[in-house]
């Protein structure tokens, strides 16, 4: 069985080389010529654990292919995965254009039955619009299905997400595209829902919006814990030990980003709406990732009262570790403001700068480090935006001695309170003394 993967971003680069991994036929395709050469060399575009040398252990095995011929890969094909992006619209629906032109080439090479899957995350009954247009622009009446299979994988940790799933969802209408997913998917075949198309659209969407309630419930709680004498981690260790609630995505913060949860909880927000339902619950969510940011600053200045000419390291830029993605990282707020307020930043992140380099250019305002030592260089303040390991490992006697004033405002929660008191910083972190 060949497959086409459409669209190389996140989740089509992992799908197309793990499928691959799989033991399938993948011919990966966008339409981004540059891109596809930089892949077809083993290569990826983002920077992604595991995942270079996963391509290129496929490309070498024969059964991974790239190319940026979308019409030529559709129609070797027998099942196409639709990976290409559903971004925010003005309006917080998720834009379906790419969706829909890929509808229409594959109307336009259906050249034999073929199975259309829905892999990215989109809108529940999106599959009713891709049928009506591929039955508009199709010649004759080629018989084809629509399913939908949404992908769960994280960012920071995609390969092994993708190849070990906890469950994989099958959406289907007709035993002929559930057999071939079932199929796709044999080793998993324990882990596998099958469900109606309307079914799995919802679950996707469900999953992420109940993942980010779930962690602005915690955030709302370390806004009481910072009034109070109670510490949020031990509140949320607490809580974990119920196994109906769960230790996991308790980690209070600077809220949720990325390319996901923002997104998508609005898209469902929208969903809701138009289809007559109250989604109140998800506004209050996405309000109290909102103030994330602005609570973070107050204790910024709580710290450090004027910030004009103040000089500031930030540590991590990253919506998250492990990544080089900033979108909607709570680092962009954050620089926006303090270069508003008028201080001096010194930047650093592992792997996220060349990335933004592109929102904030280096100037005399917005320096960018070579290491995080560098970046702590007589600075009046260290904020810590994102958790990344490499933070942990700092020496943080020869921090102190190397800052101008030795003060950290911590908004992942990285360290310790009373080590880090000892060593004679003032320190300030989340939903905790
Ligand atoms: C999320 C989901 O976890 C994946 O299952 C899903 O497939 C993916 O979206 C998607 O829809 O494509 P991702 O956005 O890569 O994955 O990253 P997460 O690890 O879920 O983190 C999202 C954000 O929540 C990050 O900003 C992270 O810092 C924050 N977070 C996470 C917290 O603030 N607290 C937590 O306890 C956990």
């Amino acid at each position: 069985m060949k497959i086409a993967v459409i669209g190389t971003g996140y989740v089509g680069l992992v799908t197309a080389a793990g499928l691959a991994e799989f033991g399938h036929t993948v011919i990966g395709t966008d339409k981004d010529t540059a891109k596809i050469d930089l892949i077809s060399r083993g290569s990826s575009p983002i920077y992604e654990p595991e995942l270079d040398d996963l391509l290129k252990k496929n490309l070498a095995g024969g059964n991974l292919s790239f190319t940026s011929d979308v019409d030529a890969a559709i129609r070797e094909a027998g099942v196409i995965f639709v990976c290409v992006g559903t971004p925010q619209d003005e309006n917080g629906r998720a834009d379906m254009s790419q969706i829909e032109g890929v509808a229409r080439s594959i109307a336009r090479n259906l050249n034999g039955y073929k199975v259309v899957v829905e892999k990215s995350t989109v809108p529940v009954k999106t599959s009713e619009w891709i049928k009506r247009v591929i039955g508009l622009y199709r010649r004759g009446d080629t018989p084809f299905d629509v399913a939908s299979n949404p992908e769960f994988l994280r960012e920071g940790s995609a390969v092994p997400d993708f190849l070990e799933p906890d469950r994989i969802i099958v959406g289907v209408e007709t035993d002929r595209a559930r057999d071939t997913l079932v199929k796709i998917y044999e080793k998993f075949r324990d882990r596998i829902l099958v469900t109606n198309i309307d079914t799995a659209e919802l679950i996707k969407h469900a999953s992420n919006s109940f993942l980010a309630l779930k962690i602005s419930y915690i955030n709302m709680i370390a806004d009481l814990c910072d009034r109070t004498d109670a510490d949020v981690e031990k509140v949320a260790q607490g809580m974990g030990l119920d196994p109906r609630i769960g230790r996991q995505f308790l980690k209070a913060g600077l809220g949720y980003g990325g390319s996901c949860f923002p997104k998508d909880i609005q898209a469902l927000m929208k969903i809701g709406e138009d289809l007559g339902v109250d989604v109140g619950l998800l506004r209050e969510a996405d309000g109290v990732n909102r103030a994330r940011t602005g609570l973070f600053l107050d204790k910024v200045k709580k710290a450090l009262w004027i910030l004009k000419n103040k000089r500031i390291a930030v540590l991590g830029l990253a919506f998250k570790p492990e990544t080089d993605d900033i979108r909607e990282a709570s680092s962009i707020r954050i620089i926006r403001e303090l270069v508003k307020e008028g201080a001096t930043l010194r930047l650093y992140d592992p792997k996220a700068m060349e990335n933004m380099k592109e929102i904030f250019p280096p100037s005399p305002q917005v320096d960018y480090c070579m290491e995080p030592y560098q970046a702590v260089q007589d600075a009046n303040a260290i904020l810590v935006v994102t958790e990344w390991e490499e933070f942990r490992a700092l020496d943080l006697a020869r921090v102190r001695e190397l800052m101008a004033n030795p003060i950290i405002v911590d908004g992942r929660n990285m360290f310790d309170p009373a080590p880090v008191r000892k060593l004679g910083f003032e320190y300030y972190s989340v939903g905790r003394k």
